[in-house]
């Protein structure tokens, strides 16, 4: 087995290794997967300096197997990393969801990402992270398994976008920088995921017979787009992050030394530990120099046979000198490091919930075959009064996208008639099926790994019956077969949903991706919606979805007097929607996507999955920098609703001033070297700190990092003759650098934040009758002339105001960093400000990447309204 690891790297205990050794497909030209080593070493930058002096300190005392126990899951259904008891570091637990705590009792189960994103509101992004943080401390958890980020959101039809933010680097960048903080000031790790690419998820997955597919792309797209949001996220302390699935350009996730040591920890400076997707870890000496850390949930590809790329086979390949042990040190100094930056060697609480069942009692060794019984769960009831933020969120997200004349807010004295089986909660019960994995009743979350358990669901029939005790449910989906003529005065509302969740489960035709609705509203929810039109002369359409939709059968009905999308609201769904509804508040969501009029209006490469490939399928973003309102601006089609659109009851105008703050360089100032990371011995460790405890009870299907003896030793024995056998990538080094002078702090060089513009805002509501709340968004066109092909706008900030009254104002700024200004130069490798020298760029203020009626210049320091940008 050990001279196995040697040849193949430590994976070859599988028999379904061979896979991973074959040659890696080919991929369009130009995308490439450079080889960057070694891994960078953390410690480097001075806020972690006492969180790693005392890993630096408790890492020297540890045995190799310890050491390698604490890079893994002990195995899938655990949550949980091996221990090293004997030096107090404790098993770490790692839960998901984004949303909140999955797979628990007594939580709450918060509106998804996307509707997050869709309110716009910072400040309520980090009191959900908060109450978020609080749940998972609560419960006992290490490590929070969000945000996502990745997917980033350019294909409508791709199946987790729901769980991130928006189609929209700054708006998934700030939002998860937020939840990120929220939750990491409750002394829980969040997790940014995952990297990167993992824009479908059809074919997402290696497996032994082919490889996951390549999201091919080009340096500076992922530099302006897919890795902004991670950058931001690195910027703001996250202590881990999750690979992904997929392989870019060519080369797996996992194991893509470019990526994870070039990239996130060089580039970004990140300085906590790596974690692979759940199964998605394919090598074993490959991912460790790649610069991997933390190996989820410890087995292989195939999980439950009791077999892993690390633990014994990482002792292994550390004792024959495949992996230097520099590298371990480093991997277990960065989780050691990341449990002592968040005050998790204090008071931190055990799990006291099991994902695996609901009952007090269950199996101590859940994936054992035989297993003792005993107490799993304590049922803490984490929830506090969290129902409140979840409720705000939901409520503040919900978008108006049409309102006809001014149709609503209702009146609770009119007749309403409500259609459509989303109005009301799944009759099996909220949490009827596992993982959500089917759309029933109320859709308040996606499917798969990003949900929770449901405490109760307020549905929006019982928060619009506490109004209108007389309101008449048709609890279908499909028109009535006989309906009685409706009077003139009846209002309909009509209830649609779209769902998409993980490729794990496959609902009603669809694997993860809505490859079988596509855009179209589920149960024919289009039909149902155009038969009631026919019937009723003021409909409004209620959507729960987990992205756009296509609107086009009815949307422009005049009957169709309002559409509102609800997105995915949580476990709040009624009172929130019901206060809109009936004007308590008014709307002020705003879409995180655009919602196109056909779906080709995108490229193919965005509006359509990769099917099927032999060999490796190949997902190349030749679309570049141009998704979303991007791709539409630059192509003069004008979308059904765009980016950011979201009407209210009432109108608010917008008079800004820009202040000049920092003067910028073309490129931000030299970096600082890096600071002093911990030092070890780098010689092999004696094979007897990986021999088997005496006595040792071993449990089948659990993973353990110790070795029997003879094995231990014929390992060392290689090790220390110094042969050196292992097939090392291309590119390989051992040479710590000093890193790239995109670098130099926590998300890259400090002076990317450095504030160039600051723009306050004054908002006036403007009307006459309801208070409301404006979304001011900020979006900059770069000088014209510069040798870069910029997008015409992007969003670069965006503030909420509170609630104005009628005449009341509120000033706010949003403000613009050199890394607004920038462009990602793939020559300099760095990021270069076009227009420093005192070219004009345009900062458009407005209430909608289409509704920027506010230009301010730059160089001149005027702002000006009555303008329009020029899409
Ligand atoms: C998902 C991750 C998740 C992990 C653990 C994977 O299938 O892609 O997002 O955190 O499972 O459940």
């Amino acid at each position: 087995m050990a001279y196995r690891s040697l040849v193949l790297g430590a994976f070859a205990s599988s028999s379904l290794a061979a896979s991973v050794v074959t040659p890696r497909d080919p991929v369009p030209p130009g995308f490439v997967a450079a080889p960057y080593y070694p891994a960078p070493y953390g410690g480097w930058v001075a806020s972690w300096e006492e969180a790693y002096s005392k890993a630096e300190a408790l890492v020297s005392q540890m045995t190799l197997a310890e050491k390698t126990n604490i890079t893994s899951g002990i195995g899938i259904f655990m949550g949980n990393t091996g221990s090293a008891e004997r030096l107090g570091f404790p098993r770490l637990c790692l839960q998901d969801s984004a949303l909140g705590v999955s797979s628990a009792d007594n939580v709450t189960a918060f509106p998804a990402g996307i509707t997050t994103g869709a309110t716009f509101d910072k400040k309520l992004i980090y009191a959900r992270g908060v109450a978020i943080g609080e749940e998972h401390r609560g419960k006992g958890t290490n490590v929070y398994l969000g945000p996502s980020v990745g997917p980033l959101g350019r294909k409508p039809l791709g199946g987790r976008n729901w769980e991130g933010f928006g189609s929209d680097p700054v708006l998934q960048a700030k939002a998860a920088a937020l939840t990120i903080k929220g939750v990491q000031e409750q002394g829980i790790i969040a997790t940014i995921k995952h990297l990167i690419g993992n824009e479908q998820e059809m074919y997402r997955m290696y497996n032994p017979f082919q490889p996951g597919y390549s999201a091919n792309i080009d340096d500076r797209t992922l530099h302006e787009l897919y890795l902004w949001p991670f950058a931001e996220s690195v910027h703001v302390g996250v202590g881990s992050a999750m690979t992904a699935y997929n392989a870019v350009n060519g080369s797996a996730c996992s194991q893509h030394s470019y990526l994870i040591n070039g990239i996130l920890k060089d580039e970004l400076g990140f300085q906590g530990f790596v974690m692979s997707d759940w199964l998605s870890h394919i090598s074993g000496v490959d991912s460790a120099l790649a610069g991997l850390d933390m190996n989820m949930p410890g087995d292989t590809n195939i999980p439950l046979f009791g077999f892993s790329n690390w633990h014994y086979e990482l002792s292994s390949s550390v004792l024959n000198g495949s992996v230097p042990l520099d590298r371990l040190n480093d991997m277990v100094t960065r989780i050691v490091a990341t449990w002592y930056k968040f005050g998790q060697d204090k008071d931190h609480p055990r799990p006291n919930f099991s994902s695996n069942t609901r009952e007090r009692d269950g199996l101590l060794y859940p994936a054992a075959l035989l297993s003792p019984i005993g107490q799993v769960n304590w049922f803490v009831n984490v929830q506090a009064d969290h129902y409140l933020i979840a409720r705000e969120v939901a409520q503040d997200a919900i978008t108006l996208l049409k309102n006809n004349g001014s149709f609503l807010p209702l009146a609770t004295s009119q007749s309403l008639h409500v259609f459509g089986t989303a109005a009301q909660v799944n009759p099996d019960g909220p949490n009827a099926c596992m993982n959500r994995a089917c759309n029933k009743g109320t859709l308040g979350m996606g499917w798969g790994s990003g949900v929770a358990d449901y405490p109760y669901l307020d549905d929006p029939i019982s928060a619009i019956r506490k109004r209108v005790p007389g309101v008449k449910f048709f609890n279908t989906d499909s028109f009535p077969w006989f309906h009685p003529t409706p009077s003139p005065d009846d209002i309909a509302i009509v209830f649609i949903t779209s769902d998409a969740g993980e490729n794990s489960f496959t609902v009603e035709g669809n694997n993860g991706d809505r490859n079988s609705a596509k855009l179209a509203a589920w149960h024919n929810g289009d039909e149902l919606v155009r038969k009631v039109a026919e019937k009723y002369s003021s409909v409004i359409v209620v959507a729960q979805t987990v992205g756009p939709l296509d609107l086009e059968s009815w949307v422009d009905n005049p009957a169709v007097k309002g559409v509102l999308f609800q997105h995915l609201p949580g476990q709040e769904a009624g009172e929130s929607l019901a206060n809109i509804l009936f004007g308590d508040v008014s709307p002020s969501g705003h879409l995180p996507y655009s919602i196109t009029k056909r779906a080709d209006d995108f490229p193919d490469s965005i509006a359509n999955l990769r099917g099927f490939a032999f060999g490796q399928v190949q997902d190349t973003f030749s679309e570049g920098l141009y998704i979303d309102y991007r791709w539409l601006n630059k192509e003069k089609i004008k979308p059904r609703f765009a980016f950011g659109h979201g009407l209210s009851y009432t109108s608010f105008s917008f008079d800004a001033t820009i202040e000049p703050v920092t003067q910028l360089s073309l490129v931000p100032p030299p970096r600082a070297p890096k600071g002093p990371t911990p030092v070890y011995s780098t010689e092999i460790p004696p094979a007897s700190e990986a021999y088997w405890p005496t006595g040792f009870n071993r449990i089948w299907r659990y993973l353990y990092s110790w070795l029997d003896k003879s094995d231990a030793d014929s390992a060392y024995a290689i090790g220390i003759a110094g042969v050196k056998k292992y097939n090392y990538p291309s590119g390989y080094s051992t040479v710590q650098k000093p890193g790239p002078a995109a670098g130099g702090g926590e998300g890259g060089n400090p002076a990317l934040w450095d504030i160039a513009f600051r723009v306050p805002v004054t908002v006036k509501n403007t009307g006459a009758k309801f208070s409301g709340r404006a979304s001011v968004q900020a979006y900059i066109q770069y000088p014209e002339g510069i040798p870069y092909d910029t997008p015409i706008v992007q969003l670069r900030d965006f503030e909420k105001t509170k609630v104005l009254a009628p005449g009341e104002s509120e000033t706010v700024t949003v403000e613009l960093t050199r890394k607004d200004l920038s462009v990602w130069d793939v020559e300099l490798q760095n990021w270069v400000v076009p227009g420093f020298d005192g070219k004009r760029y345009t900062v458009w203020i407005g209430e909608a990447s289409d509704r920027l009626f506010t230009a301010c210049y730059t160089d001149t320091g005027v702002c000006e309204g009555g303008k329009a940008p020029p899409v």
